[in-house]
């Protein structure tokens, strides 16, 4: 199969694990992609918030009853691949599945922290702040991504797919924004340089445009930038924030026809 085609991914049995699946675009995703994928198909919920994932679980539930959920409650900022591996390998036990009873599997990493958008660059001044946001946007992602994909290989399910929740802010600088501007473009480079390596395995980084989510309360309040401030808050009275289910509406029939380029990084605003 060539990097730029692949099947209609709502098309095949598949085990989904979605991260910052308790609110906002993950908790929307999450239940869109519960609707849409066959039965038995199984989602992985992961978050902190036990009430935010119970609530996404209970509206599958009363949604997509043919799907099942697996609600994961886990801070993905501390994590090891020794712990996101004993995790899948407890998860398959108690769920009683093995990866080979699914035909696709399908990665969403989807959580994401804003950071502390309060200071231009030149006024960062922590490396323990620093640290802790590349551990919760680069380095959870990319460990959970390698155990997923060491349990899901090649021969053991037809289709292999990760969706990287990326951001115009990872092709374009915003002021005040420079942590979580570069964590987005390194997790890009991350995906496209895997898409690259590993043709097996389908990749998109969707930026889903500004959606009226938590993220974006903190970025009215936070942002240092006045000029950025004041638009984040303009779109919010003037109601062009997109909700999240708007953002969903472009991301599923890129999915469905899966022609996307592997590694593409690809915006609401382009589709
Ligand atoms: N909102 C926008 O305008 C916008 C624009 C472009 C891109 N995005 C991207 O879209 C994605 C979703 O953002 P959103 O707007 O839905 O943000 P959000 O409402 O803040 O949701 C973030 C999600 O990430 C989870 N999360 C945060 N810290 C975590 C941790 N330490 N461990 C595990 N999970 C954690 C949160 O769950 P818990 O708090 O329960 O852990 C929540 O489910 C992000 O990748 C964001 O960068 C958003």
């Amino acid at each position: 199969m060539a990097a730029s085609d692949g099947r209609d991914i709502f098309s095949l049995k598949t085990f989904c694990l979605v991260t910052g699946a308790s609110r906002g675009l993950g908790q929307c995703m999450a239940i869109r992609f519960a609707e849409k994928l066959p039965a038995q198909s199984m989602l992985v919920l992961m978050a902190r918030s036990l009430n935010g994932l119970e609530s996404t679980s209970d509206q599958i539930a009363a949604r997509a009853s043919h799907v099942r959920t697996k609600v994961v409650q886990r801070d993905l900022s501390s994590q090891t691949e020794t712990s996101l591996d004993a995790l899948l390998r407890g998860l398959f036990e108690e769920l009683k599945v093995a990866p080979r009873d699914f035909d696709q599997a399908l990665l969403v990493h989807n959580a994401a922290t804003l950071g502390d958008v309060s200071k231009m660059m030149t006024e960062i001044d922590s490396a323990s702040d620093l640290n802790a946001y590349w551990d919760m946007n680069l380095t959870s992602p990319l460990l959970l991504n390698t155990v997923f994909f060491r349990h899901f290989t090649q021969d053991v399910v037809d289709q292999r797919v990760v969706i990287n929740i990326t951001s115009l802010c990872s092709i374009k600088p915003f002021k005040s924004w420079s942590i979580y501007c570069a964590g987005k473009a390194a997790r890009d480079m991350l995906f496209n340089t895997m898409a690259a390596e590993d043709s097996s395995i389908r990749v998109l980084s969707y930026a889903p445009g500004p959606i009226d989510t938590e993220m974006q309360v903190l970025a009215r309040r936070d942002t240092a930038d006045d000029d950025l401030r004041q638009m984040f808050i303009g779109m919010k009275s003037e109601g062009t924030l997109l909700s999240c289910d708007q953002s969903i509406d472009r991301l599923v029939p890129l999915l469905q026809k899966n022609k996307f380029q592997s590694g593409a990084h690809l915006d609401y605003y382009d589709i």
